[in-house]
């Protein structure tokens, strides 16, 4: 009898074990201290969780992540997290994981897909991030001349596309403000640095340029530098706005360098997860887009308390 209970009590947990949950989370790369922070979030909240996470690493490219979600889907995972490099291009691969019956979740970008094709997407409105950067330069250049040099993200992914009509909308009905030169940074540092330069040749070393609105955080950082080494003072000469909130944008803020910045959480998984739960115990069916809030920050917003209260973040 003893002998019986203490087999059914191993069973028992090791039955618990089996169960635990696997999910497979397709990322796009490492192109950002944001896309970092956010990778090591998800695997922290599955963790707290008890849910097995496979991970795989896309490094920037569109047939790795389709590559990846096959994988998954022949593992017959439970669920898949997907963070879509570009908007395009998903139809056949999401129309897989739907035969296979395995809920799609995509992470912080959009899809151009049916929205039957995937069980929710977790991010913030792209848009409105635009708008609020443009609606921030709006005001503090009031009505003088600005000409406006754009770095960009990824090109055809939701971010670039949405922020640069968002940055539109915000900057409409000023005819002093005005995009003098846009072009894709690639949402990395190196490539922002790389793109400033060219702008800053191209507009009078800079002395033209009034404001630099970056797609993310730390292109801003690498068009900073370009700034200083073109011998112009970013923050001052030229004003500089990005999205992300990450902590080295807060440093440049504290240091005069950087002006403002609208906040991208990186914790998409822990919505996405209580979305997934709900739906693996009762088949609830969440709102087809569970948006995270957008917050502006300025120098004026103790910086160095937010680089502080960050840093550790797993940026
Ligand atoms: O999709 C979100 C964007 O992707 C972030 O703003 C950027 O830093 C990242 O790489």
């Amino acid at each position: 009898m003893k002998k019986t209970l203490l087999a059914s009590a191993a069973a028992l947990v090791l039955g618990s074990a089996a169960s635990a949950q696997v999910v497979g989370f397709s990322q796009i790369g490492s192109e950002s201290g944001w896309r970092a922070a956010e990778t090591t979030v998800t695997q922290q909240e599955a963790e707290a969780r008890g849910i097995q996470l496979q991970f795989s690493d896309a490094q920037q490219k569109q047939e790795n992540q389709i590559a990846a979600v096959r994988s998954f889907i022949a593992q017959g995972v439970d669920a898949i997290l997907l963070a879509p490099v570009v908007a395009t291009g998903w139809d056949a691969v999401l129309e897989e994981a739907a035969e296979a019956e395995i809920p799609v979740v995509l992470l912080d970008r959009m899809v151009d897909s049916d929205p039957s094709l995937y069980l929710t997407a977790v991010g913030s409105d792209l848009v409105h991030e635009g708008e609020v950067a443009g609606q921030w330069l709006a005001e503090q250049v009031g009505e003088e001349p600005c000409r406006v040099v754009e770095l960009q993200g990824t090109t055809g992914s939701s971010p670039a596309i949405d922020r640069a009509q968002g940055f539109r909308n915000g900057i409409e009905g000023h005819a002093n403000i005005e995009i003098v030169q846009s072009q894709t940074g690639d949402f990395t540092r190196a490539q922002g640095k790389t793109v400033m330069e060219a702008f800053l040749q191209a507009e009078n070393g800079g002395a033209d340029i009034c404001a630099l609105y970056a797609h993310n955080d730390d292109m801003a950082v690498g068009a900073i530098q370009a700034i200083k080494e073109a011998g112009l003072k970013p923050g001052e000469d030229i004003l500089v706005v990005s999205i992300d909130a990450v902590p080295d944008i807060f440093q440049a803020m504290a240091a005069g360098e950087a002006n403002a910045t609208v906040e991208l959480t990186p914790n998409m998984a822990g919505p996405a997860f209580d979305a997934l739960q709900a739906y693996w115990d009762a088949g609830t069916e969440p709102e087809k887009f569970i948006q995270t809030e957008s917050k502006l920050y300025t120098q004026a917003d103790d910086p160095q308390g937010e680089y502080d209260r960050r840093k550790g973040l797993g940026y």
